[in-house]
């Protein structure tokens, strides 16, 4: 089929658009970035994602995908219009849907045939209401047919091709069966089940599934707090809780809060939209506010072990909000360096693909070349995100190259009894500081049972 994607160079449309030339659909991906699309056109990736540079080559090898700004084009030479661009936050929590309002606009002004209008872009329950007022006004007298369709992604950072070609699902929000059918034609080739509904049932899956797993991770952050106060360990309770099958293992990870641009944006959207709709929703404001007292635990920490900071490094490893992306938008390792920040302090990151940050922070903080640089001499050593490379560290020679061998592993990754026996100061999530876990790394308990 052909498939045009509005706002197709940003992290959603590209994946999506590249992800569909991959199932053989002809794709355009339309954006007003010239330079990106310049980029495109010369096979650079404006974006750093797993897997992408290889499905990029793919679909440009096979013609199967054409990157251009022209939206006319897009629109005359494509049946299906998906639209992707950004719906970021405005300043009192609610979604704004300014860049889909222009672009449903200028869809309408172009259109000149039926056309199946797929919005991509998580957006407030009724947007596709909303989007049908708009094209129909923006038609003026021409009569066009055309159907609005909701078509939410759930694709995760720095795992999203692998999300896009190998999904849980496709929900498909309709509201006239004809465009059901185009839709169910464009995924036929893939092998997951179709959930079939109305739009605005649609478009509240996607809230949905953000605001249940942003519950999950408050809720294992509260016991993992509860945990250390009392001494309990995180890792054997986490291991007991997996196993029950109602439970499940997934999106239970203490840390230092959810970051990244989707998750605090949606359930802010939600609870803003839902107040309009007059619900409360005490649970999801709490979720929010559970969020912002992990940095804040984390901080109080740290500046109590140091005593008296005047004159300490402090290292910060990981900047982005997680580990196998760039993305430090919402990053909670930029949240701690916003509070940390000190004149009386020298702070030192060092992040495997972040090499800068939005300022005033840049210009705060020294960037080192490597982690031995980072942690050489250090007073405290603060591990943000998950990235492998830091899961593989020696602690040993951390241990030799640090000056006060203090430990913060917000992502609970290293052996943490290894730590202990090593001589550190060791703090993780969940684990009261300086007791040795029961779970413990060379396996005693586990052997004796
Ligand atoms: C999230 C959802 O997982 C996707 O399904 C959804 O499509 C996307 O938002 C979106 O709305 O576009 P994403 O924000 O990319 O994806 O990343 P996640 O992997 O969900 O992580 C979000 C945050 O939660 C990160 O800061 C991560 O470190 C944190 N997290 C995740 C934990 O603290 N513990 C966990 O167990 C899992």
């Amino acid at each position: 089929m052909k498939v045009a994607i509005i706002g197709g160079t940003g992290y959603v449309g590209l994946i999506t658009g590249l992800g569909l030339a991959l199932h053989g659909h002809d794709i355009i991906c339309m954006d007003t970035d010239t330079r990106k699309i310049a980029a495109l056109n010369n096979r650079e990736l404006p974006i750093y994602e797993d897997g992408l540079a290889e499905l990029l080559k793919e679909a440009t090898d096979r013609n199967k995908v054409f990157f251009t700004n022209c939206l006319q084009t897009a629109v005359n030479k494509s049946e299906i219009i998906m639209i992707a661009v950004g719906t970021p936050e405005s300043t009192n929590g609610e979604t704004d849907l300014s860049h889909l309002i222009q672009a449903l606009k200028l869809v309408a002004n172009l259109m000149d045939s039926y056309r199946t209008i797929v919005i991509k872009s998580t957006v407030p329950v009724g947007t596709c209401d909303l989007a049908r007022t708009i094209i129909k006004d923006n038609l003026k007298n021409r009569f066009i047919p055309f159907d609005i369709v909701s078509n939410p992604e759930f694709l995760r950072e720095g795992n999203a091709v692998r999300d896009f070609l190998n999904p849980d699902r496709i929900v498909i929000g309709v509201d006239n069966p004809e465009s059901a059918v185009i839709m169910k034609e464009l995924y036929q080739t893939f092998k997951v089940p179709i959930v079939l509904t109305d739009t605005r049932s649609a478009e509240m899956v996607k809230y949905a599934c953000n605001a249940y797993l942003a519950t999950r991770i408050s809720f294992i952050n509260e016991i993992a707090e509860i945990s250390e106060k009392v001494n309990a360990d995180i890792h054997a309770i986490l291991e007991s809780m997996k196993l029950d099958k109602r439970i499940g293992g997934l999106y239970l990870n203490p840390g230092p809060g959810f970051g990244g641009p989707c998750l605090t944006k949606d359930l802010k959207s939600l609870i803003s939209f839902a107040s309009k709709a007059k619900a409360e929703l005490p649970l999801f404001k709490a979720v929010l506010e559970r969020n912002e007292v992990q940095i804040n635990n984390i901080i109080k920490f740290v500046i109590s072990e140091l005593k008296d900071i005047r004159g300490q490094k402090i290292t910060v490893l990981g900047l982005s909000f997680k580990a196998g992306t760039n993305d430090t938008r919402n990053s909670p390792a930029l949240h701690l360096l916003e509070k940390l920040i000190d004149p009386k302090i020298r702070i030192h990151v060092y992040d495997p693909v972040v090499k800068s940050i939005e300022e005033p922070l840049n210009s705060r903080v020294s960037f080192s070349k490597s982690i031995e640089e980072a942690v050489r001499n250090t007073d405290c050593l603060i591990v943000m995100t998950e990235w492998p490379e830091f899961k593989e560290l020696d602690l040993e020679t951390v241990y030799h190259l640090m000056r006060n061998p203090l430990i913060v592993d917000t992502r609970n990754i290293f052996p943490y009894n290894k730590a202990l026996s090593l001589g550190f100061r060791y703090k993780g999530i969940g684990i009261g500081i300086g007791i040795a876990c029961a779970d413990n790394s060379n396996g005693t308990l586990k052997n004796i049972i």
